[in-house]
């Protein structure tokens, strides 16, 4: 090694010992005859010490020379210091340098290597490497990493074995575009990514495994968001011989584990929730119950008053805010205007403010009566202080924009504390979705999920009714995982192909190999995959996935700093006979 000790872990107990150490100068502080640089490393920073008349002037001058970033090994005795820095834990001491080296000098870095950065977005993910110098964002991969040692753990013990399964593949249809790869010996033939090992890990539930999990890789093209990157990784797992409740029991565990295990915090059992009841209560299916803030419905309330938008509206629904009847007139107007961006369409908000004696004032009191405004506060269990919030049109989108409104009035209030972790299972989704554009059915989860046997009669009469063996963790409003109980019947398994619309012959062009497994004895199994960036993000108190990923993707899907996508040569284009339009 190059050195003695890292930059971490000096203590005064070792004060006159001789140290060899080496890093990054993080800083350089020249005092006139005292000279003292910060050396960083992985491990932290310790500070070297340079006094003149007593370090020779060649290696003064020399310290004197050193740049930000210099990469630099030093030696001399561990001394304690004069002013103790009781921040860092390597406070109490310097070391007072005998011999430098200087192994590689640096450009100046285009931002602060520190951990308040002057550096854009764009600029750090162009130089992700020196990025990734910085404390907070080397702490997040720290926390990666210690995630992933947990998750092994875990599942090991549990008996679930890692199985790789391959990368190229054939699409499966996962609700995202495939990004494909083509084929050099099979020319006009091309691969799909994995949008997640689906099929592979049921084939290792036929072949007896048992008990499978995998750190993977998948891939979708999709449009992407704070928590939505093109390339991701999943706690890919699935059971054999299990029923839900098995399931359900063993990742409320893992989850559990891993909040104990990573971030000392006791997580009590995780609550359930119908997905039918997440939207009523909740208007999403990824309800965040850090806060209550349930939606009140108000229909029978609030009709034949002469109020036209609520008298014409499918469905009126509020929020109780509590304790914000002194937001002002502007803050409501603002409010008012953040429902009615077109991403969220409402057509207006009313709302109604609690006084200190009870009596109820609102936007609306032309039409509504005292009476009539009290009834409204007690389905709001109001209390002197409380701000009605409340919505109205279709059903869907109302319950949608009202979750919007929901969640940015917690952000406001301060009811969405990051250090607060609150996890449940919401349970039985749909098994369809109707899709307009293509004016079919589409598995709300994929073609693998079993329906709920005691719904099957539906099966003609109104399929969008019938309910999945699906399941969603959810933790603060995301949500963390997904899965269900499978088919695993070659004769239900063609039933779910033919109700998405396959025909016959395409559903075993696809996924022949799946169904002809399941005739030669495929146990009753299911499964779960958890989304790990999102996981880690939420460990480590932030919103974007993306700095919990060593070199992420921006926005657009690219990796600025190596430039991809690119175009490929001609050359590469003609043996794989691609032509570009
Ligand atoms: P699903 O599609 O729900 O299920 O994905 C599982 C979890 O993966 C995470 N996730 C993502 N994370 C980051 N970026 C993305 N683009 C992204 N897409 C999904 C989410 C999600 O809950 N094969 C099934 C699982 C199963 O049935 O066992 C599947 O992939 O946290």
């Amino acid at each position: 090694m190059l050195r003695t000790h890292t930059c971490g872990e000096l203590r005064l107990e070792v004060a006159g010992e001789e140290v060899v150490l080496t890093g990054w100068v993080q800083r350089l502080r020249d005092k006139g005859g005292m000279l003292w640089i910060d050396l960083r490393d992985r491990y932290g920073i310790t500070q070297l010490s340079f006094e003149e008349g007593v370090t020779s002037p060649e290696l003064f001058e020399q310290a004197r020379s050193l740049g930000r970033e210099f990469v630099i090994q030093a030696t001399g005795q561990v001394i304690e210091r004069f002013s103790k820095n009781d921040k860092i834990p390597t406070g109490a001491i310097e070391v007072k340098v005998t011999k430098l080296e200087v192994l590689n000098p640096a450009k100046l870095p285009p931002f602060l290597i520190e951990d308040e950065t002057d550096g854009g977005d764009d600029l750090r993910m162009k130089y992700r490497y020196l990025d990734l110098r910085r404390t907070p964002v080397r702490r997040n991969l720290e926390l990666r990493h210690r995630m992933m040692r947990e998750t092994r753990n875990y599942l090991d013990s549990l008996n679930f074995i890692e199985v790789e399964t391959p990368v190229l593949i054939k699409s499966t249809p996962e609700g995202a575009r495939d990004f494909v790869v083509p084929s050099r010996m099979n020319p006009g033939e091309f691969y799909a990514l994995p949008q997640s090992p689906q099929t592979f890990k049921q084939l290792l539930m036929v072949s007896g495994f048992d008990r499978y999990f995998q750190i993977v890789k998948c891939f979708r093209d999709e449009d992407l968001r704070a928590d939505r990157q093109p390339e991701f990784t999943q706690i890919d797992c699935e059971m054999a011989f299990i029923t839900q409740e098995d399931i359900l029991s063993t990742f409320e565990g893992f989850i559990r584990h891993l909040f104990k295990a990573v971030k000392g915090v006791e997580i009590a059992e995780l609550p359930r929730m119908y997905y039918a009841d997440a939207m009523r209560l909740y208007g999403s299916d990824k309800p965040d119950t850090r806060f209550g803030m349930q939606f009140v419905e108000l229909n029978e309330l609030v009709k034949n008053k002469g109020f036209k938008v609520f008298d014409d509206a499918e469905l009126v629904v509020g929020i109780n805010a509590k304790g914000a009847a002194s937001y002002t007139r502007k803050q409501l107007d603002e409010l008012t205007n953040f429902v009615k961006r077109p991403q969220i369409g409402a057509t207006g908000l009313v709302y109604a403010r609690v006084g200190e004696d009870s009596s109820v004032k609102s936007s609306v009191d032309k039409f509504y009566s005292p009476e009539d405004l009290q009834a409204w506060a007690a389905a709001f269990e109001a209390e002197p202080g409380d701000l009605f919030l409340i919505l109205a049109g279709t059903k869907d989108k109302t319950r949608k924009a009202l979750n919007e409104l929901r969640l940015e009035v917690g952000e406001q209030l301060g009811l969405r504390d990051k250090n607060v972790f609150s996890p449940l299972w919401v349970l039985d989704f749909p098994l369809l979705e109707w899709d307009e554009e293509t004016n079919r059915y589409h598995a709300m989860h994929h073609p693998f999920t079993s329906p709920k046997p005691e719904d099957l009669h539906l099966i003609d009469s109104d399929p969008g009714a019938i309910r999945a063996n699906a399941y969603d963790m959810v933790i603060n409003g995301v949500e963390v995982g997904g899965g269900s109980i499978r088919i695993h019947d070659r004769g239900v398994q063609e039933q779910m192909f033919s109700l998405l619309g396959f025909t016959k012959e395409e559903a075993i062009a696809q996924f022949g190999f799946l169904m002809n497994a399941f005739e030669y004895g495929a146990p009753p199994h299911g499964g779960i995959a958890f989304g790990f960036d999102r996981l880690c993000s939420l460990f480590g108190g932030a919103d974007s996935i993306r700095d919990f990923i060593a070199f992420p993707k921006n926005n657009s899907g690219r990796d600025v700093m190596i430039d991809a996508p690119a175009p490929i040569a001609n050359a590469q284009l003609d043996e794989l006979q691609i032509k570009l339009k």
